[in-house]
């Protein structure tokens, strides 16, 4: 049995950081376990210029302590009015790794997205030309289809098309939750990719609502059902490079999360090595780890691996009821592995 296992120093390729003071108080804890991380751009107002892509990373980098050496890895909000020039002058003087595609009212702080892909179709032309990904929070937002069916209906009306009518486009499908992505995604030629969270490897919709209604729970996409989970985690150990690590760490302060209308999102980041690490164990996949965690990331986006690496053993890490004023993921939890 592996009890410790080195690894070259993982990534986080879909983390939401926040501004202000919740930047401030959780932006250390991706720090200490990633060396970089993709930031959404999904702030009130969104980071859609190139300037304030600028400013939002010169307030990440503020926000870290200097010792941890971490590069966050900001990118673009995508609107019905994106000017293909800015996206391609952020790429250029390397404020934006990529660029993000919210369906407008899909989610947190989506208000501002894209009501339609062909409104951004020069876009996504200029950015399949230089090379730019396009990252896509992947559902349909129709009020009459079904909240756990917004994801595999959103590969059928829009995904499959724009694949197909851009071949070139590198495209991260993000947060996958159906069994239809996971298969989606393998079956794509190399340009089509997905971040995989933790929180879709280990529950499904029953942790939200058996025996009461668990707000911690919820985030968006929504779990789905269980073979839905088998299908996303198998995807996530099965060594394909497609495949990869993103917490999609959204933290929410308690009070709006416990609320009448909470809000969506799961706050991993503290812990997030620890409960991936169980999921591959779970399914005598760590020798896949590395690869998932540290490997194929860097390898779709055309960035250097990390160098340095990191330890995790086996040992009980106590997850916390609050960080702060949030509740992370697995909160009064014990996980089996810890870092060294
Ligand atoms: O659960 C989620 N929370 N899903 C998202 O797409 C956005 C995120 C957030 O920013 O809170
Ligand atoms: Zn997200």
């Amino acid at each position: 049995m592996t009890d410790r296992l080195t690894i070259r120093r993982p990534d986080d390729w879909h983390v939401h950081l926040r501004d202000g003071a919740m930047l401030a108080h959780v932006a250390p804890y991706t720090a200490r376990q990633f060396a970089r991380a993709i930031v959404m751009p999904n702030l009130s107002p969104p980071v859609t210029t190139v300037a304030e892509g600028r400013a939002y990373r010169e307030r990440i980098v503020a926000a870290i302590p200097a010792a941890l050496d971490f590069t966050p890895l900001i990118v673009a909000y995508l609107t019905d009015g994106t000017d293909a020039e800015e996206m391609a002058r952020g790429h250029a003087e390397g404020v934006f790794t990529a660029a993000k595609l919210y369906p407008a009212h899909a989610t947190t702080g989506s208000a501002h997205g894209v009501t339609d892909v062909a409104n951004i179709m020069g876009v996504l032309e200029r950015m399949a030309d230089i090379g730019m990904p396009l990252l896509i929070h992947g559902e349909v937002t129709d009020h009459d289809v079904d909240i756990f069916d917004r994801e595999a209906l959103f590969i059928d009306r829009t995904l499959a098309p724009l694949v197909a009518r851009l071949p070139e486009l590198k495209i991260v499908f993000e947060h996958i939750t159906t069994a239809e992505a996971a298969q989606f995604v393998a079956d794509a030629p190399a340009n089509v990719a997905a971040t995989i969270t933790p929180q879709h490897l280990h529950i499904n919709r029953n942790a939200m609502l058996v025996g009461g209604i668990r707000p911690h729970a919820y985030c968006l996409p929504v779990a789905k059902r269980e073979h839905h989970r088998l299908a996303v985690r198998a995807a996530a150990t099965s060594g394909s490079p497609k495949f990869f690590l993103g917490t999609d760490s959204a933290p929410h302060a308690v009070h709006t999360k416990e609320a009448p209308c909470g809000c969506a999102g799961i706050f991993n980041a503290p812990f997030a090595l620890e409960s991936y690490i169980a999921a591959f164990d779970e399914d005598g996949a760590l020798d896949r780890f590395e690869g998932f965690a540290s490997e194929h990331g860097p390898r779709f986006y055309g960035l250097p691996l990390n160098q340095g690496t990191i330890t995790l053993e086996r040992g009980a890490t106590v997850v916390p009821d609050r960080i702060g004023d949030v509740v992370p993921f697995h909160a009064g939890e014990t996980l089996g592995w810890r870092i060294v």
